[in-house]
């Protein structure tokens, strides 16, 4: 089972950005658990960062051959119709999620572009939300294996 993960703008400064919202978990030490519970689970991830609006839709357009998708589009999430329509065009299973609770915080963050296309969300667990994610994303692919 293939999973792709995609880190929005600004999550590659994790570690030093705003840790007492974020936590002080770098991304790669966050990459790292992640592979390591893929490991577990038997699935194999491919890891992508990027700043930039098109390149994380020409990510989702070349995830055609993944089992599931797990993004974190950070700002994106609040603005990006494009981020959106992307989700929806490819048809592989999306979880979508944030290292803190948007809905807790200022009132732009509450509304998710991406939550109406994705097959679920997870929002608020620090960096245990990509582990969870993760789970998510593989009993989803499984389910879809098996009904296939
Ligand atoms: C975030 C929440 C977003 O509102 C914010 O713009 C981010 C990170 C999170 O993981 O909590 O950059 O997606």
């Amino acid at each position: 089972m293939k999973i792709l993960v995609i880190h929005g703008p600004n999550l590659n400064l994790l570690g030093t950005r705003e840790s007492d919202i974020y936590g002080t978990k770098t991304l790669e030490e966050i990459n790292a658990s992640l592979q390591q519970l893929a490991a577990e689970l038997g699935a194999e991830l491919a890891i992508e960062q990027s700043n930039h609006e098109g390149e994380i839709v020409d990510l989702i357009q070349s995830g055609k051959s993944y089992d599931a998708l797990i993004i974190n589009p950070a700002a994106y999430t609040h603005t990006s119709v494009a981020i959106r329509d992307a989700i929806a065009a490819v048809e592989i299973p999306a979880v979508e999620l944030h290292l803190s609770n948007i809905y807790k915080r200022e009132e732009f963050r509450h509304k998710s572009l991406i939550s109406p296309v994705a097959h679920g969300q997870i929002s608020g667990f620090g960096p245990e939300s990509y582990l969870l994610g993760l789970r998510a994303a593989v009993s989803i692919a499984n389910a879809k294996n098996r009904a296939s």
